[in-house]
């Protein structure tokens, strides 16, 4: 039987997607724009069989993640009109000190390798409204260096030749995150006050993210991105029940961001997803200073640099 390896990294959203316009298919209400990062994601082997079988790690997918499996696999079959059964065998190489959630990686490298596997004929534009459907954040994944998720579709984008950007990733926590982010955004998107000013904002927010990428503007892109990662967590800090991905540490790590901005300039931001975990926004020239920074001041934590990766891959 046929078999096909795809591999995916996982994305970081600089303009976040919080919010769903179509929670069955997953169309996001904002649009979004990440960085891929080098090195931190999922192989997958896909192989059609007489039933659906998931693996991650060698071992047999729990329930919650098989499910998601089992629904991503019945919209994909329902909307590309095939009849196949799908077993998967998923590895993550993404280090449990990076605390990033595989989910994106995850989807994206399946719906690479289906697409080959099952012949559907996609291009790259295509696959990502596949991988869309087990995670809207997974379209980006398709993408090498910089996407954005507009609607159904991601598509990537070139950042300008002296742009030369990567992150930190601080491991705030190792805990499983309490809540999904399908649950957080229902909840935020039907409660919060906040939530229309995140909204709204998003919009321009893209807009000048995308200019900032183009232009090789540093400092506006890092603000953007803190802006969109602010406005996003106070939509959810003020909804009904309050919602708080952050913790103290996570703040502590903030202030020192903004302490390292005081004293040597714009040459760091933050951003944090829905989990405790702050990532860096810098350039490749600041990787030691941001680096031994965050361990002087932090000396506990553990720490995971990344340079902006390559899209999904079929071998
Ligand atoms: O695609 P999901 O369901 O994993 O949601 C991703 C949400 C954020 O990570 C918080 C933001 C984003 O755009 O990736």
């Amino acid at each position: 039987m046929k078999k096909v390896t795809s591999s995916a990294n996982a994305n970081i959203a600089l303009v976040k997607y919080w919010g769903k316009e179509d929670s069955i298919y997953n169309i996001p209400k904002v649009p979004s724009l990440s960085m891929t990062l080098d090195g931190l994601g999922t192989r997958t082997e896909v192989e059609t069989s007489s039933s659906d079988e998931l693996t991650i790690d060698n071992y047999p997918a729990s329930k919650e993640a098989y499910n998601k499996y089992i629904n991503f696999l019945n919209k994909a079959r329902l909307l590309y009109d095939f009849k196949d059964k799908i077993k998967a065998n998923t590895r993550n190489n993404i280090p449990y000190a990076a605390g990033l959630a595989s989910s994106a990686s995850s989807f994206a490298a399946m719906a690479a390798g289906i697409n080959k596997l099952l012949n559907l004929g996609l291009d790259q534009k295509a696959v990502s409204a596949l991988a869309r459907l087990g995670s809207a954040s997974a379209a980006r994944s398709m993408f090498t260096g910089f996407a954005a998720l507009e609607k159904e579709f991601a598509y990537g984008l070139v950042a300008h030749k002296n742009l030369k950007i990567m992150m930190t990733i601080v491991l705030v926590s190792k805990e499983k995150k309490a809540l999904s982010s399908t649950k957080a955004m229902k909840i935020t998107q039907n409660t919060s006050p906040l939530y229309q000013d995140f909204y709204e904002e998003s919009f321009e927010n893209f807009l000048r993210a995308k200019e900032a990428l183009k232009t090789g503007d540093f400092p506006l892109l890092g603000k953007t991105m803190e802006l969109s990662t602010i406005k996003m967590h106070a939509s959810m800090g003020s909804s009904k029940p309050q919602i708080d991905f952050l913790q103290p540490l996570s703040l502590e790590v903030i202030k020192y961001i903004y302490k390292l901005r005081e004293e040597l300039g714009n040459i760091a931001y933050f951003t944090a997803d829905a989990g405790p975990n702050i990532k860096i926004l810098h350039e490749i020239q600041n990787k030691d200073i941001i680096l031994n920074y965050i361990k002087i001041n932090f000396p506990n934590i553990d720490i995971t640099q990344s340079y902006p990766g390559i899209g999904a891959q079929c071998e």
